[in-house]
């Protein structure tokens, strides 16, 4: 059983990975009103990844007996100025993200959880990988500045990610 402090800490950041999957949903929505399906491929490869994290914690809060609490899920914004400053603000994301899961982390140790300590690890090497993936895609966009040609052949790259599909999101007969 874990705290009634760490259960609500555990909810809200069940909260924060939907919102996460809402936020690149609403960016997937955005490069598809730009025609750049690559773009718009990666963002829903990204909102596939979030909906899994969000599993993860629904999950273990049932392991450590708590209770799942759903909140209200923020509405995202709907437009960007460019692909550039939609990148720039799923950084940001990420690194907002990357602080809670420390704050998180903290508050386990502070609490003497070490089971909730030990399953926040996989976060943790998550989000160097969750920032350092969105930054690569950001330093790309800074380099392609307007060209549409460089735009275009990042769309063609952009275009192959394959998400990382949780389980329960593949539909059965695949
Ligand atoms: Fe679930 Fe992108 O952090």
């Amino acid at each position: 059983m874990v705290s009634e402090r760490m259960l609500k800490a555990l909810n809200e950041q069940l909260n924060r990975e939907l919102y996460s999957a809402y936020l690149y949903f609403a960016m997937a929505a955005y490069f598809e009103d730009m025609n750049l399906e690559g773009f718009a491929n990666w963002m829903k490869a990204q909102a596939e990844e979030e909906l899994g994290h969000a599993l993860r914690f629904y999950n273990y809060i049932y392991d450590r007996n708590g209770r799942v609490e759903l909140m209200e899920i923020q509405k995202p914004p709907k437009e960007w100025e460019s692909p550039l400053a939609a990148f720039e603000a799923a950084y940001e994301h990420e690194k907002f993200i990357s602080n809670s899961i420390n704050e998180l982390a903290a508050l386990a140790e502070e609490e003497k959880d070490y089971a909730t300590r030990a399953f926040l690890e996989w976060f943790i090497n998550e989000q160097v990988e969750e920032e350092a993936s969105v930054k690569k895609v950001l330093d790309k966009l800074k380099f392609a500045k307007d060209s549409p040609q460089v735009l275009f052949m990042l769309d063609q790259e952009l275009g192959q990610r394959a998400p990382k599909l949780p389980a329960l999101l593949i539909p059965q007969g695949e």
